[in-house]
């Protein structure tokens, strides 16, 4: 591997693109502060140029460092992004940076208007995977890294969904083993924190309970008026889009209680793929020519883990339409729920 890494460094000083392991997905890396290779990530992905890119960052804390030592060391290494780093950043990267959280905050003059889709704010993370800091590290510099598939496709969590995705570029894949928590990071929005506090943008495996709690604990949960946080749709957020992650598979999530609403006409003759939980009740689905089943697994952080390795599994068992059991209705299953409702959105063309 440290061979490899020299050459990914090599190619990210030359501004090509990497993809990079993160605990989340795979990522397709550029120098955050080269505009010809951050505009490569946009071509390659067919991405539109108005979307933003999450900035990734090395992990400025040891494991020698004090409480108060880590916390300057977060604050010097957001201030080259964000002209304002709020006490509310400062905490939310000691509880849970490196990992699955990314910050919009205020950006800094200098970052560049490609990255930020020519808003105000910055979305900037610091990654878990070891793979990703040693590149980081050994870079020196932060890289721009949004997910590693094509604009609204299912996002990769193996170094072989990646090659899937860009089957005829040349972009040097980093593989770091299978991505463990296999969404995308929380997003949350630390930019209009006096009139509406931390909005969760993108749900994922750090909830807002587990924000608001570390907010709590360091004494910054300030309750903002309920009727300002109507204004949620207001930063561009491509996973926000109502369609994204999808297969090409129709994919239809259907309630186990209220079987009545399946449209029969739907899959009569036709090849059918079926993805419940292992205690799930059946489904009628005796018109279909032919059934191929999957079994969920029952904890949401194992589905989140092969989520997007099942539908990708899925897509590709050449079925005509996809059923998949609703999830619980449990906080827990948010962030899991949100991605399967785009992919479903998005589905079928
Ligand atoms: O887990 C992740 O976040 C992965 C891994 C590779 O780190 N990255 C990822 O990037 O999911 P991407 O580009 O697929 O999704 C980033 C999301 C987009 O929906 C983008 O609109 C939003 O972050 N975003 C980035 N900067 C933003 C900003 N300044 N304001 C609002 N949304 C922003
Ligand atoms: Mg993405």
């Amino acid at each position: 591997m440290p061979d490899l890494l020299d050459l990914a460094v090599k190619q990210l000083r030359d501004g090509h693109l990497v993809a990079i392991p993160t605990e989340t997905v795979y990522g397709l890396a550029a120098d955050a502060n080269n505009v010809v290779a951050v505009n490569k990530v946009f071509a390659a992905k067919g991405r539109p140029s108005g979307h933003p890119l999450i900035v990734h960052i090395v992990n400025p804390v040891l494991p020698s460092m004090t409480s108060a030592e880590s916390q300057h060391a977060w604050q010097q290494a957001l201030i080259s992004w964000s002209r304002d780093v709020s006490p509310q950043a400062l905490a939310l990267a000691q509880a849970f940076w490196p990992g699955p959280l990314t910050m919009i905050l205020p950006k800094a003059k200098n970052v560049l208007s490609e990255v930020t889709g020519g808003q105000e704010t910055v979305g900037v993370r610091c990654p878990n995977h070891p793979v990703a800091q040693q590149l980081l590290n050994l870079f020196g510099a932060a890289v721009v890294a949004p997910s590693a598939n094509r604009f609204g496709r299912i996002s990769p969590t193996t170094s072989e969904h990646v090659k899937e995705e860009f089957p005829d570029e040349s972009i040097m894949i980093l593989d770091g083993g299978a991505c463990d928590v296999g969404i995308e990071s929380t997003i949350v929005d630390l930019s209009r924190l006096d009139t509406h506090g931390a909005v969760v943008l993108r749900p994922g495996a750090i909830s807002k309970a587990m924000i608001d709690k570390a907010l709590d604990q360091a004494g910054l949960l300030n309750d903002v008026a309920l009727s300002l946080k109507a204004d949620l749709t207001k930063p561009r957020v491509s996973g926000s889009l109502s369609a994204h992650y999808a297969p090409r598979t129709k994919l239809v999530l259907y309630d186990p209680d209220q079987q009545d609403l399946i449209n029969v006409n739907d899959h009569k003759d036709k090849r059918v793929a079926w993805a419940h939980f292992q205690k799930s009740k059946g489904i009628n689905l005796s018109l279909a020519c032919d059934v191929q089943e999957i079994v969920l697994p029952d904890t949401p952080n194992q589905l989140a883990r092969s989520l997007y390795a099942t539908l990708r599994t899925l897509d590709q068992l050449n079925v005509d339409i996809i059923y998949f059991e609703k999830l619980p209705i449990h906080e827990e299953w948010d962030a899991i729920r949100d991605r399967l409702g785009r992919a479903s959105v998005g589905s079928g063309v």
